[in-house]
């Protein structure tokens, strides 16, 4: 049991205490960035006067050599240590000796762990945001490829009115952008760095915080000491985005899942992309789209458990803030897994276009076109709806369709229809002639897609 605060102790801690006080099993895994935040403290301390050059240097030798020896698996992060600030510190002062004692003056695990945890959280938000992106650009591609496919526009998962899988899919382009937009707002937002805050209420040492901020690619330093140490609304702000991204892809999952089942067979799923059933030799089922569906129900779980962990918290620093980091890390790799996955499956996905065709014909998604065919011809749009809504009738009692019935058949409803119906009611026309900013008519998805693919060529992060 390798502690940094035992002088103050006359016993031992119990062993179950110290288990269940412990972090290391899982703060081991932001061990760059402690030793980033570390030299980045040190090289300040130095150019502050606090530290001389040659303890600078030997503790960042010492540093750099620690990180070193993990990646290449000499050093092993074991339980034996508190948590991971305990374990570089320790390390260091085995290989430096006395001028590894210094490396934490002006600096406290509190300021010290809300670093750490904003640089790893700092380089996941923009991962997610690349996932994002990649995602983006093949949705565009099906978007591109698919202008004319046409299928059935659903409310209430009843068929509505026809439109095209290039505007069904440009529905969840226009959700990801937005989720990658609310990634942008959490980077500039977080972008601010907590160390120099010490415990809670700063130091006397003559630190410049500017400095370090700088060195870490920070916008600026946090400018309350108390808040630097206990706010986690950036982890919050992250988790709730991520949350939304699991939402955007569980309900396109769903989708999936509808238009995968045998009843639809709008899409089939590669063999890559599903599994098969122990017991029943013909099935293929779409797992990955259920279990992306069913992770989201975690990543709203760490949400709603760290608001929860919060919202009691007196200022500052309690060690109920350790419970940020399980749930934060599982929630990032399932969104990052989910994302990878989700685009691979929809990448390699097969679309029926007959069968989408067929089913967009079918079911009278082209009935407030032949009421708006009357419109045009001078009948008031509300009678209109009933004289269609009577054609409708009829044509589910003669188990048939708008555009199959003869011209007398028409005209028997109404004496306004002309040959022209015909034309009006087909499937092309009822979708082309829809061109309002934003409908699935091609011309206009056409200048949709330019309008995204300008936004695509934009980098936010390079700024
Ligand atoms: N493991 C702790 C955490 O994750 C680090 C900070 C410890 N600070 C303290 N005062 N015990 O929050």
């Amino acid at each position: 049991m390798a502690q940094l605060w035992g002088g103050r102790f006359t016993k031992e801690t119990d062993k179950l205490v110290y288990n269940f006080n412990a972090s290391i099993s899982f703060d081991k895994k932001f061990y760059k960035q402690d030793i980033e935040g570390s030299i980045a403290h040190v090289v300040m301390l130095e150019k502050q006067g606090i530290l001389t050059a040659e303890e600078k240097d030997s503790i960042i030798k010492g540093l750099t050599s620690i990180r070193e020896d993990v990646e290449n698996g000499t050093l092993e992060i074991t339980d034996e240590y508190e948590d991971i600030h305990s374990f570089v510190e320790a390390n260091l002062i085995d290989r430096i000796g006395d001028a590894g004692k210094k490396l934490h003056t002006g600096r406290s695990r509190n300021d010290q762990v809300a670093l750490d945890m904003r640089l790893y959280t700092r380089a996941e938000v923009l991962e997610v945001d690349a996932l994002l992106k990649e995602l983006l650009t093949d949705l565009l591609s099906i978007m591109e490829e698919n202008l004319e496919t046409y299928m059935p526009g659903f409310t209430h998962l009843q068929k509505a009115q026809p439109v095209t899988l290039a505007h069904h899919v440009g529905a969840y382009f226009e959700m990801f952008k937005r989720d990658r937009l609310r990634l942008k707002d959490i980077y500039f937002r977080m972008n601010y760095c907590p160390l120099g805050a010490g415990a809670l209420a700063g130091t006397t040492y003559p630190l410049d915080r500017n400095y370090t901020a700088s060195l870490l690619g920070f916008e600026g330093p946090t400018l309350n000491s108390m808040d630097s140490v206990s706010d986690r609304d950036y982890l919050i702000e992250f988790l709730s985005a991520m949350s939304t991204i699991m939402m955007h892809l569980s309900r396109f999952c769903e989708e999936i899942i509808i238009w995968n089942s045998n009843e639809y067979r709008f899409v089939e799923i590669d063999d890559a992309y599903s599994t098969g059933s122990s017991i029943m030799p013909q099935k293929k089922n779409p797992d990955i789209a259920e279990l992306v569906r069913g992770k989201t129900g975690r990543v709203y779980g760490a949400l709603m458990s760290l608001l929860t962990t919060m919202k009691g918290l007196p200022l500052a620093y309690n060690k109920d803030m350790q419970e940020d980091k399980e749930l934060t890390f599982d929630a990032i790799d399932t969104v990052k897994g989910c994302l990878a996955l989700f685009d691979g499956m929809v990448k390699t996905m097969k679309f029926n276009k007959d069968i989408m065709a067929e089913s967009a014909m079918n079911g009278f998604t082209n009935a407030t076109d032949a009421a708006d065919y009357l419109v045009n011809h001078g009948v008031p749009f509300r009678d209109a709806h009933g004289i269609i809504g009577k054609l409708v009738l009829y044509c589910i009692d003669k188990q048939t369709s708008i555009d199959k019935l003869s011209l007398e058949e028409l005209k028997a409803i109404s004496p306004v229809f002309e040959e022209d119906i015909y034309d009006a009611v087909s499937l092309k026309t009822c979708v082309e002639k829809r061109l309002t900013m934003g409908a699935p008519g091609p011309e206009m998805m056409k200048e949709v897609i330019r309008m995204e693919k300008e936004y695509l060529a934009e980098e936010w992060q390079d700024k």
